[in-house]
């Protein structure tokens, strides 16, 4: 129901905030690296690892019966099962019962939550401001694209003071030092060749060759590229008119969730290549007549 759609997107919001502000607080003088993940390039810190232990306890203990997704700990989260010292001493114990009356709670779907604790890992090592927290409520299996639907999703980006988020059916609003909510609406260039289009790379070498000569051929036919580091804020700026689309291959579900949502509710449109879902492998997104003109140019290209 709207109301529930509406609970959810709330504690989205707040567990997006939180953990924000957690990380910029809680920020040492030098972050180092903890670990690299798929290739030497693709580092975690211990903020990421914390700041998903802290999502999860708050999960766990107000949401008991939903599922979690996160990019640290996976759908399995052994290492993340100990509760943090950082849990109130009301949590819930995992397996207690759905608290009565939480939304969702009862015989509704099964709801997974999808969580990036930072997105943009690396400009938050190099004290670069655009990362934040994504945290997206989807119902389906959200390690299968296409098998899954965003309700609710939000993402942070702290070190801008902003919030974006997004319940479906409901809009996307961006909060933050100018006020707010306020709704958000997507631009919708009339020439591709004044529009400013975000992009990312991953983290191994053969998919950033190909990606770097799709944005070779793509720079002399736009105003500009945009590489900002994070793909939740990417897809959030679009959904702000602050880019005019994005694309990317090789995104994980925890990247693009909630952005999505941001997204489509912001009267955008959010796509793969040739029919296939977004996030298989690629993610295209903007107004639905750039995204058709940016889908073209990408197949075109060879993305
Ligand atoms: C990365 C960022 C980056 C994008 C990469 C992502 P992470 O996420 O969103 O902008 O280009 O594809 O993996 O590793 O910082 O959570």
């Amino acid at each position: 129901t709207a109301q529930e759609v509406a609970g959810l997107r709330g504690l989205a919001a707040r567990l997006a905030r939180e953990a924000g502000e957690r990380l910029v607080a809680g920020r040492p003088e030098e972050v180092s690296v903890a670990d690299t993940k798929s290739t030497a390039t693709d580092v975690v810190t211990a903020a990421d690892r914390a700041s998903e232990r802290w999502l999860r306890d708050e999960l766990r203990r107000l949401r008991p019966g939903d599922a979690v997704l996160g990019e640290e700990y996976g759908d399995v989260p052994e290492e993340a099962a100990a509760p943090s010292a950082s849990v109130p001493e009301e949590a819930a114990a995992p397996g207690d019962p759905v608290p009565a009356g939480a939304p969702g709670a009862g015989d509704g779907p099964r709801l997974t939550w999808v969580l990036d604790p930072i997105d943009g890992t690396v400009n938050y090592l190099y004290g670069l401001p655009a990362w934040g927290v994504s945290v997206a409520c989807v119902v389906g299996d959200p390690q299968v694209p296409g098998a899954w639907t965003p309700v609710a999703g939000a993402v942070s980006a702290p070190v801008w003071g902003e919030l974006f988020h997004a319940g479906t059916g409901q809009g996307a609003v961006v909060e933050g030092p100018r006020g707010g909510p306020r709704e958000l609406a997507v631009s919708e260039p009339s020439d591709p060749a004044q529009a400013l289009v975000a992009t990312g790379f991953g983290y191994a070498a053969e998919r950033r060759a190909v990606q770097g000569r799709v944005a070779a051929e793509l720079l002399p036919r736009v105003r500009d590229l945009r590489r900002m580091g994070s793909a939740a804020i990417d897809l959030c700026c679009v959904a702000a008119g602050r880019a005019d689309a994005y694309y990317e291959s090789g995104t994980k579900v925890w990247d693009h969730a909630a952005g999505l949502l941001v997204v489509t509710e912001a009267g955008g449109r959010v796509t793969g290549l040739d029919g296939s879902p977004p996030g298989a492998p690629m993610v295209v997104a903007g107004g639905p007549a750039m995204t058709r003109w940016l889908h073209d140019e990408l197949v075109r290209l060879g993305a």
